[in-house]
């Protein structure tokens, strides 16, 4: 696992959304797996700036992690209203090549193998993006989930519904289930990308990139997964034993690709 630690939420999203234009950049059909919350919004503010420089998004093809169950996509908290205003709406992605679960389908279990089913018809994800809650959750796996689990209806905790209260005016309003990609989706991908920022997020991250692996914290399995990014700021990287050596990998990371251009 690569852990690397940004200045700040700049920084962060910076670098977050460089491994990400990378991967476009070297095979412009990308399929890209996206997330949703506060801690993406700057990653897609400057996947925007790229694409004004000249990034193109004609052929990327995208998967989100969740949708609130029983959310229409016009609502404004919807993820999929999300998605638009924050970054489909500002770049050349193809509508048809967009994907996000439907918090209003009447055939969940259905609507679950069917998105299963696109994503590998599509050839799988690339890189998916990642954020991470304050339990430790990976999109809506929350803690008990399955490490295997596919995409399905999963019920929010206390917690997490608390958290995502600040985005309701009313927090009664908040959803209490959402359809996610399993954690087994998720593992799935060619590379995953996590993003972390703040002290609220220390102890997650901790416990995902240094505990012991858990279904009661899901990030933990980013572990097991062979091509692992985590970017996290300094406050989020606070209570990492092995911070030191993270940073000096990355430094000899860099001598080593500056020697390469030698
Ligand atoms: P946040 O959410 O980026 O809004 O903190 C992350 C998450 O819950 O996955």
């Amino acid at each position: 696992m690569r852990v690397v630690i940004a200045r700040d939420y700049e920084d962060l999203s910076k670098k977050a959304a460089t491994f990400i234009a990378m991967e476009v950049r070297s095979r412009p059909e990308s399929v890209l797996g996206l997330a949703t919350g506060s801690t993406p919004l700057g990653t897609y503010k400057e996947l925007v700036r790229m694409h004004r420089k000249g990034l193109d998004f004609s052929r990327v093809v995208t998967f989100n992690l969740d949708e609130y169950y029983r959310l229409a996509p016009e609502h404004p908290q919807s993820y999929h209203n999300f998605m638009n205003e924050n970054f489909f709406n500002q770049v050349n992605i193809k509508k048809s090549n967009v994907h996000i679960p439907d918090g209003l389908t009447s055939d969940v279990d259905k609507f679950c193998a069917e998105y299963e089913r696109t994503i590998k018809q599509k050839g799988g994800i690339d890189i998916q993006l990642l954020g991470i809650g304050r339990d430790g959750h990976l999109g809506f796996n929350e803690p008990g989930s399955s490490l295997g689990s596919r995409t399905r209806l999963k019920t929010l905790t206390e917690e997490t519904v608390r958290d995502n209260a600040r985005f309701f005016s009313n927090p009664d309003d908040v959803p209490r289930l959402a359809i996610t990609m399993g954690v087994g989706t998720i593992l799935d991908a060619r590379k995953l990308l996590l993003i972390a920022s703040g002290g609220a997020k220390a102890e997650a991250v901790k416990a995902s990139i240094e505990g012991p692996i858990t279904s009661q914290v899901t990030a933990t399995v980013l572990q097991l997964h062979p091509h692992v990014i985590c970017v996290v700021d300094e406050a989020a990287a606070r209570l990492l034993s092995r911070r030191d050596y993270y940073t000096y990998v990355e430094k000899v990371a860099a001598t080593v690709q500056e020697n390469a251009h030698i």
